[in-house]
């Protein structure tokens, strides 16, 4: 039987390469095969899957669902496609089955780990999700797009969708700020709550010294 971490990240790599060459329309040729520039999914979906591997435990969450939701969560999520709506939530959850099939993780678990998958859209919680697992994709999906990495991810993507200079990023990043505090306002958990406040004051301490730098340079300097 194949181990289940195993064919999870194998399954979200091979989707993810193959879409990130189409979208970025250039590769580059490794002893290993054709690789794409950057591969955004695989390394925000690596992040998500880091993060549950910390909050699970000091939440007394389930691993195995929390995990395995982490890693399948935008598994068939294609990059900025416009001809197409977004259902990847709904998409993802029914490949679960499929990609889980034949491997050692514990089959009762799957329905839960697509319970989570449907429900981690959004930016912003009305109320808090349910059960724990559920809760526990959400912040660490969300935590993932506040933190250090997020700023190598986006910095990194970036200059795939438009061209982009360093104003531009900068323009983009403090417009990102209302919407990380909106995130922290709906974290589900109080570990998550916590690191969020911490990531939000790491991202506005970032921009505001890329806005010294850039903008005003360097303002209040000797
Ligand atoms: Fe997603
Ligand atoms: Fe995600």
């Amino acid at each position: 039987m194949k181990p289940w971490r195993e064919a999870c990240e194998q399954a979200v790599r091979d989707f993810s390469d193959a879409d990130s060459i189409r979208f970025w329309r250039v590769s580059h040729a490794t002893p290993e095969g054709e690789r794409p520039v950057f591969n955004y999914r695989f390394e925000h979906t690596l992040a998500v899957v880091k993060t549950a591997r910390w909050l699970c435990p000091l939440v007394g969450a389930d691993l195995d669902i929390v995990e395995a939701a982490c890693w399948l969560h935008d598994c068939v999520k294609r990059l900025k496609d416009p001809s197409s709506k977004d259902t990847h939530a709904a998409d993802a959850s029914v490949k679960v089955p499929e990609i889980l099939a034949g491997t050692d993780f514990p089959s009762e678990k799957i329905p839960a780990v697509q319970h989570a998958i449907e429900r981690h859209v959004g930016l912003r919680l009305a109320k808090k999700l349910e059960p724990l697992e559920t809760a526990c994709l959400w912040d660490c999906d969300k935590l993932s797009k506040i933190g250090a990495a997020s700023l190598i991810h986006f910095g990194c993507i970036s200059g795939a969708f438009q061209p982009i200079d360093t104003a531009t990023i900068l323009e983009r990043g403090e417009a990102w700020i209302p919407l990380a505090e909106g995130i922290v306002a709906s974290f589900n958990t109080g570990p998550a709550i916590a690191e969020g406040h911490r990531r939000l004051a790491f991202l506005k301490a970032h921009y505001a010294q890329l806005r010294r730098e850039w903008t005003d340079p360097m303002e209040g300097a000797p």
